[in-house]
């Protein structure tokens, strides 16, 4: 779902980048809360990971000259961003994906865990279903890495996928770990917005990156009203912009702007942005001669579980990585910087954890716990009666998006409370 790319200071493009000024820029953007240790960790690391991800197999877009290419995103000061074409987290998945085979490690598809299982205050396991077979499982751990991406599917228009319903930061939280940062909810500033079935879906960055322009009703580049950074603001100026626009009449009649790549080389838009290219067609637009109606969609948390330089959390025996974990975001995420954040904080988390498994022996679980975890879950399967858990999630979506948004006042935060 992340498909722009992943910064890193390679200075492939741009010589004169280097960490210093990705953590600056980092640090910026996130509006001065991020944990700036974090930080450091991020920009310094990144380079090693990118390279691990390369020595693994992953395909990058190159330069003429052979090495790693990097584009423009939004509020960075230089062209840092790697990427492959528009599918770059793709094919950080497939990469990892086949690595993980090749290393033979046992993996269980289709399991969803609905808790994690403490012993001595330390986290020991957890209880899922195997959506296969509908069996109840029970996972013994010696040390668990919490990896369960974020929660857009709490807004009823997201660019995340459907499973990212905030499980993960739940689960830690009923255990006792501690949260950092949860009312940080980023908007993309581009999502798709027709037909409504498609409303929602990210309209990578990259398209500005690679000479988008935003356009209101009036065919005016309205950015320059916001920004000197224009389509390359920061994504919560971008976000912020674009909502005004259409809040003050001069949107889109769907409700929206036009972001258009029609100046730009065709041949461009069908190498760097051949995904956007194929999803527009899918609906009737050709990008190469038409502009997109585009609107803000709901796309990360930056806050989450608080971890430290371990990536471990503060529940013992608990460690996390990705969008789970915060801290390293702080109010704004650039756009770039989650794609690195799992690759950084991923390894770190696994290492430690793997470092703790192998000094610790399994704890035995308390038969209560499993029992009442899944006797509670039973419930929710054997109910007949009552208000459907859909219903439910609708009304939520529904709610954080009208009153939970862009803008947010006492009021409106008052009234999705109650
Ligand atoms: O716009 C994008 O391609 C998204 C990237 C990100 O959120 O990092």
């Amino acid at each position: 779902m992340a498909e722009g790319g992943v910064n890193v200071a390679l200075g492939n493009v741009d010589p004169q980048d280097n960490w210093e000024v990705h953590f600056k820029d980092t640090i910026t953007g996130g509006g001065w809360i991020n944990n700036q240790k974090l930080v450091e960790i991020l920009v310094k690391e990144g380079a090693e990971r990118i390279f691990d991800l390369e020595e693994y197999g992953a395909v990058f877009d190159r330069t003429s000259e052979g090495k790693i290419a990097q584009r423009p995103f939004g509020k960075q000061s230089y062209r840092r961003t790697c990427y492959a074409s528009d599918r770059t987290g793709h094919e950080f998945m497939a990469t990892l994906t086949e690595e993980v085979r090749r290393r033979d490690i046992d993996v269980m598809e289709e399991v969803f865990v609905t808790n994690l299982l403490l012993a001595n205050g330390r986290v020991a396991g957890a209880f899922g279903i195997d959506y296969k077979t509908s069996d109840f499982l029970l996972l013994k751990s010696k040390a668990t890495v919490l990896a369960a991406g974020g929660t857009g599917r709490i807004y009823k228009f997201t660019s995340n996928a459907a499973q990212d319903t905030g499980d993960g930061y739940a689960m830690a939280y009923r255990a006792g770990a501690s949260l950092i940062d949860m009312e940080m909810f980023q908007f993309h500033p581009t999502g798709m917005l027709v037909p409504e079935s498609a409303r929602g879906i990210l309209v990578t960055e990259a398209v500005r990156g690679e000479g988008g322009i935003l356009m209101n009703k009036d065919n005016e580049r309205f950015m320059k009203r916001y920004d000197p950074n224009l389509e390359l603001a920061a994504r919560d100026v971008v976000a912020r912009s674009i909502a005004t626009e259409v809040l003050e009449g001069r949107g889109t009649p769907h409700g929206g702007v036009y972001l258009s790549v029609a100046h730009v080389d065709p041949h461009v838009i069908e190498t760097r942005l051949k995904t956007m290219l194929t999803q527009f067609l899918d609906t009737g637009v050709d990008i190469r001669k038409e502009p997109m109606e585009v609107a803000p969609t709901a796309h990360h948390l930056m806050g989450g579980l608080f971890v430290d330089e371990d990536a471990a959390t503060d529940l013992k025996g608990l460690w996390a990585a990705g969008e789970v974990a915060g801290g390293i975001q702080g109010g704004n995420r650039l756009g770039g910087n989650a794609l690195l954040d799992t690759q950084v904080f991923g390894k770190r988390a696994g290492e430690n954890a793997a470092k703790c498994a192998k000094s610790n022996g399994h704890v035995s679980l308390d038969r209560k716990d499993v029992e009442k975890e899944a006797k509670h879950i039973k419930s929710f399967i054997e109910r007949r009666k009552g208000v459907r858990p859909v219903q439910i999630k609708t009304r939520l979506a529904e709610l954080m998006w009208n009153k939970v948004g862009i803008f947010r006042n006492r009021d409106e935060l008052q009234e999705a409370v109650l």
